[in-house]
Protein backbone atom coordinates (compact mmCIF):
# COMPACT_ATOMS: atom_id res chain seq x y z
CA UNK A 1 0.00 0.00 0.00
CA UNK A 2 1.23 3.22 -0.92
CA UNK A 3 1.29 6.06 1.43
CA UNK A 4 0.24 8.41 -1.65
CA UNK A 5 -3.39 6.23 -2.08
CA UNK A 6 -6.46 7.84 -1.27
CA UNK A 7 -8.51 7.32 1.89
CA UNK A 8 -11.17 4.98 0.64
CA UNK A 9 -14.53 6.25 2.58
CA UNK A 10 -16.80 2.98 2.90
CA UNK A 11 -20.13 4.12 4.83
CA UNK A 12 -21.89 1.50 6.26
CA UNK A 13 -25.60 0.57 5.47
CA UNK A 14 -26.15 -0.40 8.88
CA UNK A 15 -27.12 3.08 10.20
CA UNK A 16 -29.51 4.16 7.28
CA UNK A 17 -32.80 3.76 6.94
CA UNK A 18 -33.70 -0.11 6.32
CA UNK A 19 -37.15 0.67 4.95
CA UNK A 20 -35.54 3.12 2.38
CA UNK A 21 -32.46 1.07 1.42
CA UNK A 22 -32.10 1.34 -2.15
CA UNK A 23 -32.54 5.18 -2.03
CA UNK A 24 -29.47 5.33 0.85
CA UNK A 25 -27.04 3.17 -1.19
CA UNK A 26 -27.93 6.28 -4.04
CA UNK A 27 -27.16 8.77 -1.32
CA UNK A 28 -24.00 6.44 -0.29
CA UNK A 29 -22.43 7.17 -4.33
CA UNK A 30 -23.99 10.62 -4.67
CA UNK A 31 -22.38 11.89 -1.50
CA UNK A 32 -18.87 10.38 -2.28
CA UNK A 33 -18.46 7.06 -0.90
CA UNK A 34 -16.44 4.54 -2.83
CA UNK A 35 -17.51 1.59 -0.97
CA UNK A 36 -20.50 0.21 0.69
CA UNK A 37 -19.70 -1.54 4.26
CA UNK A 38 -22.39 -4.35 4.41
CA UNK A 39 -22.43 -5.50 7.80
CA UNK A 40 -23.78 -9.11 8.18
CA UNK A 41 -25.03 -10.37 11.85
CA UNK A 42 -26.37 -13.67 12.55
CA UNK A 43 -27.54 -13.18 16.44
CA UNK A 44 -24.57 -15.49 17.41
CA UNK A 45 -21.13 -14.06 16.56
CA UNK A 46 -22.66 -11.02 17.88
CA UNK A 47 -25.61 -9.95 19.91
CA UNK A 48 -28.07 -8.80 16.65
CA UNK A 49 -28.92 -9.19 13.37
CA UNK A 50 -29.45 -7.54 10.17
CA UNK A 51 -29.36 -9.19 7.01
CA UNK A 52 -28.20 -11.96 4.64
CA UNK A 53 -27.26 -12.59 0.62
CA UNK A 54 -30.63 -12.05 -0.42
CA UNK A 55 -31.23 -8.29 0.52
CA UNK A 56 -27.45 -7.89 -0.69
CA UNK A 57 -28.47 -9.64 -4.42
CA UNK A 58 -31.34 -7.28 -4.14
CA UNK A 59 -29.47 -4.08 -3.91
CA UNK A 60 -27.04 -5.11 -6.17
CA UNK A 61 -28.23 -3.94 -9.34
CA UNK A 62 -29.26 -0.43 -7.69
CA UNK A 63 -25.44 0.29 -6.92
CA UNK A 64 -21.94 0.36 -8.95
CA UNK A 65 -19.91 0.54 -5.60
CA UNK A 66 -17.79 -1.83 -4.15
CA UNK A 67 -19.98 -4.28 -2.37
CA UNK A 68 -17.34 -4.57 1.32
CA UNK A 69 -19.11 -7.31 2.76
CA UNK A 70 -18.40 -7.82 6.48
CA UNK A 71 -19.59 -11.08 7.88
CA UNK A 72 -19.95 -11.07 11.84
CA UNK A 73 -21.03 -14.91 11.89
CA UNK A 74 -20.70 -17.90 13.17
CA UNK A 75 -18.98 -20.79 10.57
CA UNK A 76 -18.72 -17.93 8.00
CA UNK A 77 -17.79 -20.93 5.23
CA UNK A 78 -21.48 -22.01 5.14
CA UNK A 79 -22.93 -19.61 3.08
CA UNK A 80 -20.30 -18.01 1.79
CA UNK A 81 -20.86 -19.50 -1.70
CA UNK A 82 -24.26 -17.00 -1.61
CA UNK A 83 -22.77 -14.05 -0.63
CA UNK A 84 -20.29 -14.08 -3.72
CA UNK A 85 -23.26 -14.80 -5.95
CA UNK A 86 -25.13 -12.06 -4.33
CA UNK A 87 -22.41 -9.69 -6.10
CA UNK A 88 -20.12 -8.95 -3.22
CA UNK A 89 -16.65 -7.70 -3.98
CA UNK A 90 -14.95 -8.29 -0.71
CA UNK A 91 -15.77 -10.54 1.82
CA UNK A 92 -14.23 -10.14 5.31
CA UNK A 93 -14.88 -12.59 8.14
CA UNK A 94 -13.57 -12.60 11.66
CA UNK A 95 -10.62 -14.66 12.64
CA UNK A 96 -12.14 -15.70 16.12
CA UNK A 97 -15.13 -17.21 13.92
CA UNK A 98 -13.02 -19.47 11.97
CA UNK A 99 -10.45 -21.96 11.85
CA UNK A 100 -9.42 -22.84 8.69
CA UNK A 101 -9.00 -19.10 7.62
CA UNK A 102 -6.44 -20.55 4.59
CA UNK A 103 -9.40 -22.35 3.16
CA UNK A 104 -12.03 -19.57 2.80
CA UNK A 105 -8.95 -16.49 1.67
CA UNK A 106 -8.58 -19.53 -0.84
CA UNK A 107 -12.43 -19.81 -1.99
CA UNK A 108 -13.06 -16.18 -1.94
CA UNK A 109 -9.73 -15.49 -4.07
CA UNK A 110 -10.85 -18.17 -6.26
CA UNK A 111 -13.84 -16.59 -6.79
CA UNK A 112 -11.74 -13.09 -7.89
CA UNK A 113 -12.53 -11.31 -5.06
CA UNK A 114 -10.50 -9.71 -2.34
CA UNK A 115 -10.43 -11.36 1.33
CA UNK A 116 -10.39 -10.20 4.20
CA UNK A 117 -9.67 -10.58 7.86
CA UNK A 118 -11.07 -9.30 10.55
CA UNK A 119 -10.68 -8.97 14.62
CA UNK A 120 -12.00 -7.69 17.72
CA UNK A 121 -10.92 -5.47 19.96
CA UNK A 122 -9.51 -8.61 22.45
CA UNK A 123 -7.99 -10.55 19.71
CA UNK A 124 -3.72 -9.64 19.65
CA UNK A 125 -3.03 -8.33 16.24
CA UNK A 126 0.17 -10.48 16.34
CA UNK A 127 -1.99 -13.49 16.24
CA UNK A 128 -2.96 -12.97 12.99
CA UNK A 129 0.25 -13.28 11.37
CA UNK A 130 0.09 -16.61 9.73
CA UNK A 131 -2.94 -15.29 7.64
CA UNK A 132 -1.46 -12.17 6.76
CA UNK A 133 0.08 -12.50 4.23
CA UNK A 134 -2.28 -14.00 2.00
CA UNK A 135 -5.10 -11.59 2.89
CA UNK A 136 -6.10 -8.44 0.47
CA UNK A 137 -7.74 -6.44 4.07
CA UNK A 138 -7.85 -6.68 7.55
CA UNK A 139 -10.60 -5.18 9.28
CA UNK A 140 -9.44 -3.39 12.67
CA UNK A 141 -12.45 -3.99 15.12
CA UNK A 142 -12.75 -0.51 16.91
CA UNK A 143 -15.62 -1.26 18.91
CA UNK A 144 -16.69 -4.66 20.08
CA UNK A 145 -19.31 -5.38 17.19
CA UNK A 146 -23.00 -5.83 16.96
CA UNK A 147 -24.20 -2.54 17.18
CA UNK A 148 -23.55 0.83 15.63
CA UNK A 149 -23.02 4.37 17.01
CA UNK A 150 -20.37 3.22 19.47
CA UNK A 151 -17.87 5.18 21.26
CA UNK A 152 -14.01 4.23 19.29
CA UNK A 153 -11.75 2.20 21.78
CA UNK A 154 -8.48 4.58 21.57
CA UNK A 155 -6.04 1.39 22.00
CA UNK A 156 -7.30 0.55 18.39
CA UNK A 157 -5.24 3.10 17.11
CA UNK A 158 -1.73 1.49 18.37
CA UNK A 159 -3.41 -1.88 16.27
CA UNK A 160 -3.71 0.24 13.07
CA UNK A 161 0.01 0.99 13.51
CA UNK A 162 1.27 -2.56 14.48
CA UNK A 163 -0.51 -3.34 11.16
CA UNK A 164 1.49 -0.69 9.63
CA UNK A 165 4.67 -2.05 11.00
CA UNK A 166 4.14 -5.92 10.09
CA UNK A 167 2.98 -4.82 6.73
CA UNK A 168 6.82 -2.47 6.02
CA UNK A 169 8.91 -5.04 7.66
CA UNK A 170 7.47 -8.23 5.61
CA UNK A 171 6.73 -6.56 2.67
CA UNK A 172 2.86 -7.70 2.99
CA UNK A 173 -0.20 -6.29 0.73
CA UNK A 174 -3.00 -6.13 2.85
CA UNK A 175 -5.09 -2.74 3.57
CA UNK A 176 -6.16 -1.86 6.41
CA UNK A 177 -9.59 -1.14 7.20
CA UNK A 178 -10.62 0.27 10.68
CA UNK A 179 -14.54 -0.26 11.90
CA UNK A 180 -16.51 1.62 15.03
CA UNK A 181 -17.26 4.97 16.18
CA UNK A 182 -15.59 6.68 13.29
CA UNK A 183 -16.47 10.34 12.92
CA UNK A 184 -15.55 13.76 12.74
CA UNK A 185 -13.79 13.51 16.67
CA UNK A 186 -11.38 10.28 15.65
CA UNK A 187 -11.17 10.34 11.98
CA UNK A 188 -7.37 12.25 12.65
CA UNK A 189 -6.08 9.95 14.60
CA UNK A 190 -7.48 6.63 12.62
CA UNK A 191 -6.08 8.24 9.58
CA UNK A 192 -2.78 9.38 11.19
CA UNK A 193 -2.10 5.82 12.54
CA UNK A 194 -2.42 4.29 8.64
CA UNK A 195 -5.23 3.28 8.16
CA UNK A 196 -6.30 2.78 4.12
CA UNK A 197 -10.14 2.08 4.45
CA UNK A 198 -12.27 3.88 6.93
CA UNK A 199 -15.63 2.61 7.70
CA UNK A 200 -18.39 4.97 8.98
CA UNK A 201 -22.03 4.48 9.51
CA UNK A 202 -23.94 6.93 12.32
CA UNK A 203 -21.20 9.82 11.55
CA UNK A 204 -22.25 9.58 7.99
CA UNK A 205 -26.30 8.92 7.83
CA UNK A 206 -26.20 11.34 10.76
CA UNK A 207 -24.05 14.31 9.54
CA UNK A 208 -25.92 17.49 8.76
CA UNK A 209 -23.95 17.76 5.07
CA UNK A 210 -23.02 13.68 4.44
CA UNK A 211 -20.70 14.93 0.83
CA UNK A 212 -19.15 17.85 3.15
CA UNK A 213 -18.06 15.12 6.01
CA UNK A 214 -17.04 12.07 3.39
CA UNK A 215 -14.71 15.23 1.50
CA UNK A 216 -13.42 15.96 4.81
CA UNK A 217 -12.61 12.38 5.46
CA UNK A 218 -11.02 11.19 2.51
CA UNK A 219 -8.77 14.80 2.72
CA UNK A 220 -6.97 13.15 5.67
CA UNK A 221 -3.61 12.67 5.86
CA UNK A 222 -1.82 9.40 6.82
CA UNK A 223 1.23 8.52 8.31
CA UNK A 224 4.24 7.79 5.78
C1 LIG B 1 -20.35 -2.70 14.07
C2 LIG B 1 -20.26 -2.69 12.57
C3 LIG B 1 -19.87 -1.36 12.00
C4 LIG B 1 -20.84 -0.27 12.32
C5 LIG B 1 -20.09 0.99 12.51
O1 LIG B 1 -20.56 -3.99 14.54
O2 LIG B 1 -19.31 -3.63 12.09
O3 LIG B 1 -19.65 -1.43 10.61
O4 LIG B 1 -21.78 -0.07 11.33
O5 LIG B 1 -20.98 1.95 12.94
P1 LIG B 1 -20.53 3.33 13.54
O6 LIG B 1 -19.75 4.05 12.46
O7 LIG B 1 -21.82 3.99 13.85
O8 LIG B 1 -19.68 3.06 14.73
ZN1 LIG C 1 -18.60 -3.55 9.81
Amino acid sequence: MEFADPIIAAPSLLAADFARLAEEVAKVRSSGGDWLHLDVMDGHFVPNLTFGPLVISQLRPHSDLVFDVHLMVERPGDLLDEYLAAGADTITFHWEAEVHHHRLIQRIKAAKKLAGIALVPSTPVDALTAVLPYVDQVLVMSVNPGFGGQSYIPASTDRIRRLVELRKKHGWGYRISVDGGVNSGTMVEVAGAGADILVTGSAFFGAPDPAEYLRRLKSLRRSP
